[in-house]
């Protein structure tokens, strides 16, 4: 198949490599010159492992390509993909403008019978929406079907799940669309469900927000462990044993960031509203997620009168480990709270540093080892949960004035670190 994908941000990058991997010819779209530029002289913009890999190898079988120009692009395929993002408004909806900006283009320049895939995330009805501009601009007589493909994968693993995923959700209006898209889909070897459109735009939303509600869940939880002696760790553990429950996504933390889970869950509650349903069980998740991400904060309060001209070593910035991606990490939050009360900030993380340089206080300092992060400083807060950290020698520590650690990700098994001479604070486990 003849494949478009408009948009190279991290969904669109994504899924344009890895359909040229199962075989299919993709011309991935972007407005972005320079993106295009770097794309073509095969580096890729994100950090994602084993995306340039693939993508190079691909770029050499002359299966991928990367192109400004839409009329190129929108010429020749037999499936358009849409994969622009969807930021936030102001209000917490999703902003629609550059998906109803590629309808345009589509309108503009298509010329024959093609497949419009929605992947980026949009509220339900968007696919009728782009399907209405499409066929209200278009300037041939073509016919155009749209299909919600709403993607499931996670950054930093992203490669893996488009090859092991759960499932494929494909909605779509029509018999025949919905089953080009499964056969395009097959050499993936991942479930397909097939349903309606509005329901796999659904299913999307529902999907991130409950992910996002278990989250806040086990962080509750945790909360009230740390209150009466309890470990989060084996509670998560004997609950995930019942499989209606299931052991994943009960890690407690300093609450979720990144692009999908803060953005999501305030636009399904923006949805619910705009059909005038009040969506209280999710409000409370943004809300706890946010109480969340200052808990570190709490913690240093509880250690120290004041800050003031502490050394504080932080480690890890990006929102998860394996991402140099750093929308709404905790990080952000954190270290604003500690340049802002008068610590000197050493950070320290593998790969999304030089993407904190652009969005954290300038006051940091950043370095390229742990240890030199640790060498005198007062307390260290462990922020992502990077196996550079977790795989640590304990002894390390001893680098700190007087070590104290407090890990908002669950690095250390307690018996272990507790054998050397640091104090150490986690999450939802006794200290
Ligand atoms: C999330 C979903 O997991 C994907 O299925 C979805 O496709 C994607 O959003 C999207 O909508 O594009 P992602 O944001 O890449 O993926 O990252 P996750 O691995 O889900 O982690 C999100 C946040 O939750 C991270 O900050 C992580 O630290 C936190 N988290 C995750 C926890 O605090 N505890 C857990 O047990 C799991």
């Amino acid at each position: 198949m003849k494949i478009s994908v408009v948009g190279t941000g991290y969904v669109g990058l994504v899924t344009g490599v890895s359909l040229s991997e199962i075989g299919h010819t993709v011309t991935c779209i972007d407005i972005d010159q320079a993106k295009i530029e770097t794309l073509k002289k095969g580096i890729s913009p994100i950090y994602e492992p084993g995306l340039e890999k693939m993508m190079l190898d691909n770029m050499d079988e002359n299966r991928l390509f990367f192109t400004t120009d839409f009329l190129k692009g929108f010429k020749n395929p037999d499936v358009i993909y849409i994969a622009v993002g969807t930021p936030e408004n102001e209000d917490g909806s999703a902003n629609l403008a550059f998906v109803e900006q590629v309808a345009l283009d589509i309108a503009h320049y298509v010329n024959k019978d093609t497949i419009v895939v929605t992947k980026s995330t949009v509220p339900v009805g968007t696919n009728h929406k782009i399907k209405q501009i499409i066929d209200f601009h278009l300037k041939m007589d073509v016919k155009i079907e749209v299909v919600s493909n709403p993607e499931f994968l996670k950054e930093g693993s992203a490669i893996r799940d488009s090859f092991q995923g759960d499932r494929i959700v494909i909605g779509a209006d029509s018999d025949e669309a919905s089953t080009i898209i499964e056969e395009i889909n097959k050499p993936f070897g991942v479930p397909v469900y097939k349903t309606d459109i509005r329901s796999a735009e659904m299913i999307k939303y529902a999907s991130n927000a409950f992910l996002a509600t278990k989250i806040s869940f086990i962080n509750e939880i945790s909360n009230i462990c740390e209150r009466v002696g309890a470990n989060v760790e084996e509670v998560a553990t004997g609950m995930g044993l019942d499989k209606r429950i299931g052991n994943q996504f009960l890690n407690a933390g300093i609450g979720y960031g990144g692009s999908c889970f803060p953005k999501d869950t305030k636009a399904l509650i923006q949805i619910a509203g705009n059909v005038h349903y009040d969506f209280e069980l999710l409000k409370g998740v943004v809300e706890v997620n946010k109480k969340q991400q200052r808990l570190i904060l709490d913690k240093l309060h509880d250690l120290f009168m004041s800050i003031h001209g502490k050394k504080v070593a932080v480690l890890g910035l990006a929102f998860k480990p394996d991402t140099d991606d750093m929308r709404e990490a905790a990080s952000i939050v954190v270290t604003e709270y500690l340049v802002e009360n008068g610590a000197e900030v050493v950070a320290w993380d593998p790969v999304a540093a030089h993407n904190a340089k652009h969005i954290l206080r300038e006051e940091i300092k950043y370095v390229d080892a742990i240890e030199e992060a640790l060498g005198g400083s007062d307390v260290v807060l462990i922020l992502t949960e990077w196996n550079q950290v977790k795989n640590l020698d304990p002894k390390v520590f001893l680098l700190m004035n007087d070590p104290i650690v407090i890990d908002g990700r669950n690095c250390f098994k307690l018996g272990e670190i507790q054998k050397y001479n640091v104090e150490y604070h986690s999450v939802g486990r006794p200290s």
